[in-house]
């Protein structure tokens, strides 16, 4: 199959929930529609919306419902409705003509009062086998509702963000079982796609420390990990990039760097 069908978060999603191991830890996407929405919203409180074919952060709105309504966010700016017909009508006018989906949202720990992920590098290494390269963690810009670096979120060593809820054996646990989640990612979309060389797992915590997988980048930007205290990661995922034909970038333009 050709990669650049690769894009569509739906068919990504798809085709890893063939992997039971995986499936407990894909929160339900599905395409929009209204009624999904309704009914999604009542089963689980809160839902994120964004473009399938989205990048960056770019257009991803969370919708909850609430004690008195609903309301949703995008970028900075929070709206609230009394109905569901209200909210709707409103959310409806960022959508355009592209395709959208929705997944349930997945409370995520908090540093600072502010949530955060991360984001997992798997690559092909020079025996052509999938090796997780490195982690960072993004804790979300203290408004916003996304984690993305160029949303203006700030890139952790996964440890730092990890302290206040595990010890360090418990840390290097879940970062463990994040490496294992990547590489059957990368292992059931290559059997689809043997071409593909490299991808990005983005991955939240929820409060009981269980790992969703949210998206899987298939062109995973480097450059956060030149703000991370130790090089060492950086310079082997260029390394691994130079090996099969990737010129990575290594210069953050948008991401801040933790204090
Ligand atoms: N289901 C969810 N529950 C909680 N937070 C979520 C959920 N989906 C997305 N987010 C937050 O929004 C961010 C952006 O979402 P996602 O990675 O799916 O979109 P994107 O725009 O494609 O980003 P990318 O640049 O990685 O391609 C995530 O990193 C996460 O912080
Ligand atoms: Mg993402």
């Amino acid at each position: 199959m050709a990669k650049r069908n690769l894009v569509s978060k739906i068919h990504k999603t798809n085709l890893i929930l063939h992997s039971s191991m995986l499936a407990k830890h894909i929160p339900v996407t599905k395409r929009l529609n209204r009624s999904l929405l309704s009914r999604m919203l009542k089963k689980h409180g809160m839902i994120y919306v964004k473009p399938d074919k989205g990048s960056q952060g770019k257009g991803v709105i969370r919708v909850e419902k609430t004690k008195y309504g609903y309301r949703y966010q995008k970028g900075m700016k929070v709206f609230k409705f009394n109905s569901f017909c209200s909210m709707f009508s409103s959310i409806r006018k960022h959508f355009g003509q592209k395709k959208y989906v929705l997944q349930k949202g997945i409370r995520l720990l908090k540093y600072k009062g502010r949530p955060f992920d991360f984001r997992v590098m798997i690559q092909r290494n020079p025996k052509r086998k999938w090796e997780c390269t490195g982690t960072f963690g993004r804790l979300a810009h203290p408004r916003k509702a996304v984690t993305n670096g160029s949303q203006g979120g700030t890139i952790y060593e996964p440890s730092a963000l990890l302290s206040p809820f595990a010890n360090k054996k418990r840390s290097a646990r879940i970062l463990r079982r994040m490496n294992k989640l990547a590489h059957v990612t990368a292992t059931r979309l290559s059997r689809t796609y043997p071409q593909l060389n490299e991808l990005g797992v983005d991955i939240g915590l929820d409060r009981r420390l269980k790992p969703w997988i949210f998206e899987v980048n298939t062109y995973p930007d480097a450059c956060p990990f030149s703000l991370l205290p130790d090089s060492r990661a950086l310079r082997k995922i260029v390394a691994y990039g130079k090996a099969y034909g990737r010129r990575h970038r290594t210069r953050c333009s948008k991401a801040k760097r933790a204090p």
